[in-house]
C-alpha cells in the first residue's frame, strides 16, 4: 500500500471509531424527561408498541467494550493501514509457522519410509494409506478416486502399463511426467482406405470381431508404419509409451471407431511433472500407493 492510501485507510478507521463512540455518548445524554419514561412514543406494528425509555445501561457498556476492544485490536493487530501492529501478525506468518509444525511432525515419518524401498514398505498400511491420502489430493482429479481411471487416463490398479510398473519408473513418471504422442497417421497409410484396413487389423490383435479380409490388407500398414513404435508383434514399446494392442485394454477405446480415430487424428497425452509440487519423499509414497495397486506384499517385481 502507499503511504497516500495507508493515510486514508488509517482515517476512515480512525474516523469510524471515534464516530461510534460520538454517537454513543449523544445518544446516552438525551435524557428521557419525568413522566414520559415508559410512554407510547406512537409507533406501532403487528401489536407491538415502541415505549419512551432509555437505552438499557448493559446496552450502552456493551458498545463501550466493543470500542476499547477494538482500540486494543488495533495497536496488536493490522488493521491501520501500513501499521503491522505491535504484534508482528502476518498471514503468511501464521501459515508458514503451520507449515514449519506440520513439517515438524511428519517430517521423521516421511524421512523414515523414505530410507525404506517401496517393495519393503508393501507391508506398512500407515505409509500405503499416506500414499493414498496424497493421492486423493494431487491425482484423483485425473485418475480417479479409485484410481481406475478413464478416456484418456490410464487405470493404475491393472498390471497393464503404458511406460512400465517398477517403483523407480514410478516414481520418474510422476516426478518428470510424460507425454504419450502418437501423430497422425493416415497420411503414410494411403488415407480412408488404409485407416479402415489398419483399424481391423488392430481389431484382430486383441481377439475382437474384424473383417479378416481388411485386417490382411491392414497387416501390412502395420508391420511397415505402426511397428516402428508399436513394436511387429503390436506389443507396444514402454521406452515411448506407446500402448500394448494385444491385451484388449484401451486408453482411448476399443471400438472400430476409437481406432479409426486415433489412426486419423493421433493424439498427444500429457501426465504432468510434479518435481515442482511435491517432495520426493512424497512422491516415493505415492509411487508405493499406485504400486500397492497391483502389487501385493512380497510379490516382488
Ligand atoms: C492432469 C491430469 C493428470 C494428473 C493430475 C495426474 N496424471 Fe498421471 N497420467 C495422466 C495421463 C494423461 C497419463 C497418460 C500419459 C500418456 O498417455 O502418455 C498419465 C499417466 C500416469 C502413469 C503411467 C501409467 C502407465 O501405465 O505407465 C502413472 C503411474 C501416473 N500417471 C500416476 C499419477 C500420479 C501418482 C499422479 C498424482 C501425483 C498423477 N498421475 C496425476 C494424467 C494425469
Ligand atoms: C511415433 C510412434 C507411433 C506410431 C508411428 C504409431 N503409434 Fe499408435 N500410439 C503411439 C503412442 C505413443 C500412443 C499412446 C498415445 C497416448 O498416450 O495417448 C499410441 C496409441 C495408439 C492407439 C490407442 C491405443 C489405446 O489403448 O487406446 C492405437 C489404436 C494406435 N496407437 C494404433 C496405431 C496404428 C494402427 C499405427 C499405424 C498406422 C500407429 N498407432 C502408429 C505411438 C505411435
Amino acid at each position: 500500500m502507499t503511504h497516500g492510501w495507508s493515510v486514508y485507510v488509517i482515517f476512515i478507521v480512525v474516523l469510524n471509531v471515534l464516530g461510534c463512540a460520538w454517537l454513543l455518548y449523544v445518544n446516552r445524554k438525551a435524557k428521557v424527561k419525568p413522566g414520559e419514561a415508559g410512554e407510547p412514543v406512537g409507533h406501532e406494528f403487528d401489536g407491538i408498541k415502541e415505549l419512551n425509555n432509555p437505552l438499557p445501561a448493559w446496552w450502552t457498556w456493551l458498545f463501550v467494550v466493543t470500542i476499547i476492544f477494538a482500540g486494543i485490536y488495533l495497536a496488536l493487530y493490522p488493521g491501520l493501514g501500513n501499521f503491522a501492529g505491535s504484534l508482528g501478525w502476518t498471514s503468511s506468518g501464521q501459515w508458514e509457522g503451520q507449515v514449519t509444525d506440520a513439517k515438524s511432525q511428519y517430517g521423521p515419518i516421511y524421512a523414515r519410509y523414505f530410507e525404506q524401498s517401496i517393495p519393503d514398505l508393501l507391508t506398512e498400511p500407515a505409509a500405503i494409506e499416506m500414499g493414498g491420502r496424497l493421492f486423493a489430493n494431487n491425482c484423483s482429479a485425473c485418475h480417479g478416486s479409485d484410481a481406475r481411471g478413464g478416456a484418456g487416463y490410464p487405470n493404475l490398479t491393472d498390471d497393464d502399463w503404458l511406460y512400465g510398473g517398477a517403483p523407480e519408473t514410478i516414481v520418474q513418471t510422476i516426478t518428470h511426467g510424460r507425454n504419450g504422442m502418437m501423430p497422425p497417421m493416415g497420411g503414410a497409410i494411403g488415407g480412408e482406405p488404409g485407416i479402415k484396413q489398419v483399424a481391423q487389423y488392430v481389431l484382430s490383435l486383441s481377439g475382437r470381431p474384424h473383417d479378416a479380409k481388411l485386417a490382411e490388407q491392414g497387416k501390412v500398414h502395420f508391420t511397415t508404419i505402426c511397428a516402428a513404435c508399436h513394436r511387429p508383434e503390436g506389443t507396444g514399446n514402454q521406452a515411448i509409451g506407446s500402448p500394448n494392442l494385444t491385451d484388449d485394454i484401451w486408453l482411448h477405446g476399443g471400438r472400430v471407431t476409437d481406432i479409426e480415430n486415433q489412426v486419423r487424428n493421433g493424439k498427444n497425452s500429457k501426465m504432468p511433472a510434479h518435481a515442482e509440487i511435491l517432495e520426493p519423499e512424497k512422491i516415493h509414497l505415492l509411487a508405493l500407493y499406485v504400486y500397492s495397486l497391483s502389487n501385493s506384499p512380497g510379490s516382488g517385481d
